[in-house]
């Protein structure tokens, strides 16, 4: 067996974990070794809550497979879904960095793996790499502040099937899957979901996708959507 296979780390230890993460993926090799001995992973089945708004959290969770939501929710059970993280996205940072209560939901929504990475080890590897804080957490951190600037412009400015056309492209790029029909949005959603990511009523959310699946532009089958027709769903995406 050649030398370089028998000291690569085997494809699902800690450190190929993180080295995959776009976080600390430019960390030198001895760092990762080093950070990856701290951390530990956890399974989730679909639907099993990882922490609740509120919960003291001192934790980083990376996502190795499966998908989390995060979500806040009224007294009365409405929900908002804030994001929803997939493979080498990380959550929690916000509780581990102001020291307040974790600011919403974390849910599993697949089955699912993380790797937890402990404040104290996290802050340790950043004062000796600033520039993954710099370059690496700023920059995710930036999006996420756009994305949340974007879907309250979306509920002030967009009607209802524009904010749901939107969302649906934004999913399909993020999480989409060319195949011969069109791009597959590769997570489970119900319409109910799919409303709480728009701040919208299920009913409406129905309505507004009837609408598209009568005109050929999207499709649903086994829990997953299809967007067949982007053109039109961007059009209609315009305010
Ligand atoms: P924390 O507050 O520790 O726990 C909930 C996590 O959800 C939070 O850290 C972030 O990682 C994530 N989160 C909260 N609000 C948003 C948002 N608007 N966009 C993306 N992620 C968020």
């Amino acid at each position: 067996m050649p030398e370089t296979t028998a000291a690569r780390p085997a494809a699902h230890s800690p450190v190929a974990l993180l080295a995959a993460t776009p976080l600390f993926a430019v960390l030198p090799a001895e760092e990762l070794n080093q950070l990856a001995r701290t951390t530990r992973t956890r399974s989730y089945q679909r639907g099993e809550v990882i922490f609740r708004k509120d919960d003291a959290g001192y934790t980083l969770y990376i996502v190795v497979s499966g998908a989390v939501k995060i979500s806040v929710s009224s007294y009365e059970g409405d929900e908002i879904i804030l994001a929803i993280f997939t493979t080498g996205q990380f959550f929690g940072e916000m509780a581990l960095f102001d020291e307040e209560p974790r600011s919403a939901d974390a849910e599993a929504i697949e089955p699912t793996e993380v790797l937890t990475v402990q404040r104290d080890d996290l802050i340790q590897v950043l004062e000796r790499r600033p520039r993954i804080a710099i370059i690496q957490l700023l920059k995710v951190l930036g999006q996420r502040i756009r994305a949340t600037d974007e879907l309250l412009q979306d509920a002030a400015f967009l009607d209802i099937p524009a904010r749901l056309a939107k969302r649906l492209l934004d999913l399909a790029e993020q999480h989409g899957e060319a195949t011969p029909q069109g791009v597959r949005i590769n997570l489970r959603l119900t319409q109910q979901d799919l409303a709480s990511m728009i701040g919208a009523r299920r009913e409406n959310v129905n309505r507004a996708l009837a609408y598209y699946q009568s005109r050929g532009w999207l499709a649903k089958s086994r829990g997953y959507f299809t967007i067949m027709n982007q053109a039109a769903l961007r059009h209609r995406a315009l305010p």
